[in-house]
């Protein structure tokens, strides 16, 4: 494992071991960094490629991948830019690394920033699972996700993002056309060992 810094982000790849499974574009949280989710990616995708970047927005000094202006109120301009930085992050990547289109997995901020990429890049991400995530733009762009992947996870007693909300999004990259599958778990606004078993299953199921 290296550390790396492409043009645009700084980021942590390794390499795959099993060519069989489909990169993942792993998404920190708010105040996480490039090394948070590597743990995650190699428990619920053995052998897969990772690529992991770090968030270029600094809240209080906490990383995160867009600016908000208050807790669950973004500012959608932020929001649009740092998404299409983050396409051409992938890109890049891509061509660095020889990897096929990744499948992104975010959580919180980092779910809500797969979103945005997910609706306003369509074809960026071969799929994508959103744990803890919320609808990025309130009036979400035409995208065309015909047969995308993504599985939804939110926790029904998380007291950042209302159920109501995390519904809003599957029901909106549904009707861009994406294959959403949404669970709600008994849980808060942490990752659990159901999130990790939920994402590994249906990964394996998908080998999207
Ligand atoms: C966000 O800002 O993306 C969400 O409120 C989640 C968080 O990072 O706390």
């Amino acid at each position: 494992m290296a550390i790396k810094t492409a043009p645009s982000f700084a980021y942590r790849h390794v390499a795959a071991t099993d060519a069989a499974q489909p990169p993942l574009l792993l998404l920190h949280g708010t105040g996480g960094d490039e090394n948070d989710l590597l743990p995650l990616g190699q428990m619920i995708a053995p052998g897969a490629a990772l690529v992991s970047p770090r968030g270029k927005v600094l809240e209080n000094g906490m990383p995160r991948f867009f600016r908000r202006l208050a807790e669950g109120v973004f500012d959608e301009a932020d929001v649009v830019r740092r998404a299409n930085e983050l396409a051409d992050f992938v890109l890049e990547a891509r061509e660095q690394h020889g990897l096929a289109a990744p499948v992104a997995v975010g959580f919180s901020n980092g779910a809500n920033i797969a979103a945005a990429l997910l609706l306003l890049r369509p074809g960026v991400l071969a799929g994508a699972v959103l744990i803890r995530a919320m609808v990025p733009l309130g009036q979400p762009p035409a995208a065309d996700l015909a047969g995308t992947p993504v599985l939804v996870l939110t926790g029904a007693m998380d007291p950042i993002i209302p159920e109501e909300n995390a519904g809003r999004l599957a029901a909106q990259l549904a009707a861009a056309g994406a294959q959403v599958d949404h669970e709600v778990l008994p849980a808060g606004h942490n990752l659990t060992q159901v999130d990790i078993r939920l994402a590994r299953d249906w990964l394996a199921k998908r080998r999207v």
